[in-house]
């Protein structure tokens, strides 16, 4: 099973970029974690990051048909990404969407999200564990377990 993680604008400067927001890892140590985390679940990681819409798009509609389902952090296309949004939606996949952040704490227009009308679900201000939460729901959900 593969699982698409991706992060969009500004989120390369993890671990230096408002600290007190996003926390003190860089992408690269997140990444590894999750990539950890998933050969522990038997599921590959395919992790990307863009500073660009397009490029995330490109991403999506390149690899949609070989994942089983996508984490995204969309960082401020958040708010206004809609063709990120459509992206999403078209690749029919289930997308859990992932902040580091509580977005409903902060500024008024970060309270908006356009992609979680599209999305499985929202995880908002528990930090990196919202993507390890994340992927754990997807692989749960996708292997079918049950409950006991
Ligand atoms: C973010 C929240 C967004 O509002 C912001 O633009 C980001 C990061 C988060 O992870 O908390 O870039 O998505």
């Amino acid at each position: 099973m593969k699982i698409l993680v991706i992060n969009g604008p500004n989120l390369n400067l993890l671990g230096k970029r408002n600290k007190a927001a996003y926390g003190d890892k860089s992408l690269a140590e997140l990444d590894k974690l999750l990539k950890k985390r998933g050969e522990g679940l038997g599921v590959d990681i395919v992790s990307f990051q863009s500073n660009s819409e397009g490029t995330l798009i490109d991403f999506i509609q390149k690899h949609s048909s070989e994942a089983s389902g996508i984490v995204i952090n969309p960082g401020a296309l958040t708010h206004y990404g809609l063709s990120l949004r459509d992206a999403l939606a078209d690749s029919e996949l289930p997308v859990i969407e992932v902040h580091l952040s509580n977005i409903y704490a902060r500024e008024e227009w970060r309270a908006k999200s356009v992609i979680a009308p599209i999305a499985r679900g929202q995880i908002s201000g528990l930090g990196w564990w919202g993507y390890i939460a994340a992927m754990h729901t997807l692989v749960g959900e996708l292997k079918g377990e049950a409950w006991e």
